[in-house]
Parts: structure tokens; sequence; C-alpha cells
């Protein structure tokens, strides 16, 4: 696939250090860095992972390090030298708890930030969530819509909603927060994964997307943009798909059992890209899914 709406040609003269590197999002988006030109250098935790080897050989510089354990100075090492930091790397996906999603997705990101503000290196793009949005909104969330109260019952998009705030915080800081939809596409399992997981839709629910090419196309953007301090980007595809239609294109069957299901908050995770589009002249590639599944780009 070519990614035309993306210029090549590196913007920054030192790495961007990616943390998360090895995560689904990460482990695609540094190659795609790296053929746009930019050297990289990407936190991994385990060095000898068959992700890190091939980021290795693709060409990024590895440091090795856990969020979790590195102190200040551990920190300042990993960042110092880097031109901008891409900080993807979050613990959301095995149930964790209140306290471990404070430390790796609040207190971790603020470390990191201190850190890089320690070693001179002010840009940095935050990957956020839509779910930061909670519920009860009555339109597709924009930027500007108010956010989940951070006691929300499932400690992952609080955690985040509080980095975010506290990020603002720091004086100095070049911050750009990214709040990516539900991303697929590029062989992840993704989709796949929610289908199994035991949700109670109703098949009129709608999910908002982002399929991997567009939020590399939106963490790129919002990397490389300038004047855009602070700002607050929804990366999100153009049109949200209901659970009937992912159901319909992944070849299963809607049962009656799920259409017996309470229609519940239809704006639930449903998001605006119009500023990412002003702003950062966002534009997906993949502006629905049905459009990522014509093109054989699942
Ligand atoms: N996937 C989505 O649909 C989605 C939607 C909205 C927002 N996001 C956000 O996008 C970002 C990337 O998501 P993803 O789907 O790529 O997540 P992922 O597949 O779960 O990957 C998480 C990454 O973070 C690393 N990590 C976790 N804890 C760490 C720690 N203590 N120290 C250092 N590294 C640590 C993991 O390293 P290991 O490989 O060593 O485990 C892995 O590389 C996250 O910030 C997430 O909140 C994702």
């Amino acid at each position: 696939m070519s990614e035309t709406n993306i210029a090549p040609g590196a913007t920054f003269d030192r790495p961007i250090l990616v943390t998360g590197a090895t995560g689904t999002v990460g482990s695609r988006l540094v190659p795609r860095l790296l053929a746009q030109g930019e050297a990289v250098r990407a936190l991994v935790r385990d060095p000898e992972s068959d992700t890190a080897v091939r980021l290795r050989q693709a060409g990024a510089e590895l440091a090795v390090g856990d969020l979790a354990t590195l102190d200040a100075v551990g920190l300042k090492e990993i960042v110092a030298g880097t031109g901008a930091i891409v900080h993807l790397a979050a613990a959301f996906r095995k149930g964790e708890t209140r306290q471990e999603s404070t430390a790796v997705n609040t207190d971790a990101s603020v470390a990191l930030a201190r850190a890089a503000l320690d070693a001179g290196v002010t840009r940095y793009v935050f990957a956020s969530t839509n779910l930061v949005y909670g519920a009860g909104h009555t339109a597709p969330a924009t930027e500007e819509s108010p956010l989940l109260p951070l006691g929300w019952p499932t400690p992952y998009p609080g955690s985040k909603a509080a980095a975010e705030q506290a990020l603002q915080q720091l004086d100095g800081l070049d911050l750009r927060v990214v709040r990516l939809a539900f991303i697929y596409g590029d062989g992840d399992p993704h989709i796949e994964q929610f289908m199994t997981r035991p949700i109670d839709w109703h098949p009129s629910r709608r999910l908002q997307m982002v399929h991997h090419a567009d939020v590399a196309q939106g963490l790129l953007l919002a990397l490389r943009a300038e004047g855009v301090g602070g700002e607050v980007f929804n990366i999100a595809d153009d049109s949200a798909v209901t659970l009937a239609e992912i159901y319909a294109y992944m070849g299963s069957e809607v049962t009656p059992e799920m259409r017996e299901r309470e229609v519940t908050d239809p704006w639930f995770g449903i998001v605006d890209n119009a500023k990412a589009r002003r702003m950062l002249g966002y534009r997906p590639l993949y502006p629905t899914m049905r459009q990522a599944l014509d093109a054989d780009a699942m």
C-alpha cells in the first residue's frame, strides 16, 4: 500500500524515542518511521524478543528498560540524545488493577516527560484513547468534550485521562496528545479478539476504529507539526461501523440473542476527527473498515 499522504523526509536530526515499540502499534509504527527517513530509538523490555530483534534488524537502535521500575537517572539515559518522544507504552490488556494502571499509564508517563525535560527533549507525543470521553455525550466527542470522571469503573481510561492532565501541567513540554480509536488492520487480530470478548453490545452499537496506517499518519503528523504544543487530537477514521456490520464483514452471524440485547448509549466511543483534519491535514487512508477490506489491508 502506498502511504502517499505523509511526505517522506526526516524532520528530526536526532533519533525519535518510541516507547512500547514491541507493542501492536509500536511494531508497525517503527518501520514506518524508518521508511520516512527518521532514526528511531526503540524502548524494549526484552531485547531478545522476536519483535525487538526485528526492529533492530530493520534499523532501530534498541534501549532496554521497564518504565515501571526505571528511576529518574535511568529514564534520562534512555531519553538523552533523542529529538522527540512518541510514548506508546501502556498497560491495559491484562485486566490491570487501578494501581498498576496508574503506575504505568499515568506515573511513568509523567516521569518520562520530566526526564525528557531534564535531558533537554521537549517534543512529546502521548498516545491516549477515545475511551477518555466516557459515556453520556449527545454527539461525536470533540477534543473539547468533557472527559469521564477519573474514578470511572475500568481503570485504563481514567489512568490515561489523568496522565493527559498531569502532562499538560509540565512547563516547557511541547506536548501533543493523540486520542486513538479502536485500532485494526495490518494483520492485527484486534477485531477477532474483540469479537470473542464477553461483550453485551446490541448489533446496532457502533465501534469507532482507525487503521494502523492512519494511526501512524496521525502520530507522525502530530509529531512533526509546528506550533501545536498542548493540543489534543482525535485520531479516528471517518465513520464508525455497527457491530452487525463488523460481524458481516468478518463472515460471522449476529445471533437472535444479540438482537435481544439492550440498546445503550449510541455515542459511546464515537469521536470527531475534524480538528486533526483542520490542524494537521490528517486524511484517513482507510476512512472506513469497508475500504480497508476492499484494499485487502486487514
Ligand atoms: N490498540 C488499540 O486499539 C488502542 C486504542 C486506543 C489507544 N491505544 C493506545 O496506543 C498505545 C499502544 O497500544 P498497543 O495496542 O500497541 O498496546 P500493546 O500492544 O499492549 O503494547 C504495549 C507496549 O507497551 C510496552 N510496555 C507495557 N508496560 C511497559 C513498561 N512497564 N515498561 C516499558 N514498556 C512497557 C509493552 O512492552 P512488552 O512488549 O515488553 O510487553 C508493549 O511494547 C497505548 O498507549 C494504548 O493506550 C491503543
